[in-house]
């Protein structure tokens, strides 16, 4: 067994630890840092629960080391509101639209649209659809998140 000291940033708050080589970057941030807004469910890279932005790029936490995440600066489901409370835009659509039923599904569907539109890219309607195709909702309330995307789009005034 080896073990890694690592430290990142994990929406502004710094992070350290001492983790096992073969730790799961998403085991590592439910466990022992407590953000259980990262969602777990095929643990392979499927299903898209797990999504988290790290260093700009959404990413799947069930794919990565947590070693692999040293130094890095993260953002999840729990760093996406404005610190006031804010809904994050992503956040308000799906609100606002019913995108969400159960909600397992929510924060890696979130946390991918929100790295689509960071640095105030404007993605259109296709490109949203087209980023959700890794994202399997058991649910199956697909219609309710088209129409956010519907309104983010329409918000955007893109196509
Ligand atoms: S738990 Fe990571 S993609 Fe399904
Ligand atoms: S809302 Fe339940 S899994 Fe998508």
């Amino acid at each position: 067994m080896s073990e890694h000291r690592i430290s990142m940033t994990v929406n502004g708050q710094q992070h350290r630890g001492l983790v096992e080589g073969r730790l799961m970057l998403s085991d590592w941030l439910r466990e022992a840092a407590g953000y259980t807004g990262v969602h777990v469910g095929c643990e392979q890279g499927v299903c898209g629960a797990c999504t988290i932005i790290v260093d700009g790029r959404a990413v799947r936490a069930c794919l990565m080391l947590a070693v692999q995440a040293d130094g890095c600066s993260l953002t999840t489901v729990e760093g996406l509101a404005a610190a006031d409370g804010t809904l994050h835009p992503v956040q308000q659509a799906l609100k606002d639209c019913h995108g969400l039923q159960c909600g397992f599904c929510t924060p890696g569907i979130a946390m991918t649209l929100a790295a689509l539109r960071a640095d105030d890219a404007q993605p259109d309607e296709a490109a949203m659809t087209q980023a959700m195709s890794g994202h399997l909702c058991r649910c199956t309330g697909y219609q309710g998140i088209r129409r956010a995307i519907r309104q983010l789009a329409a918000e955007d005034g893109t196509p």
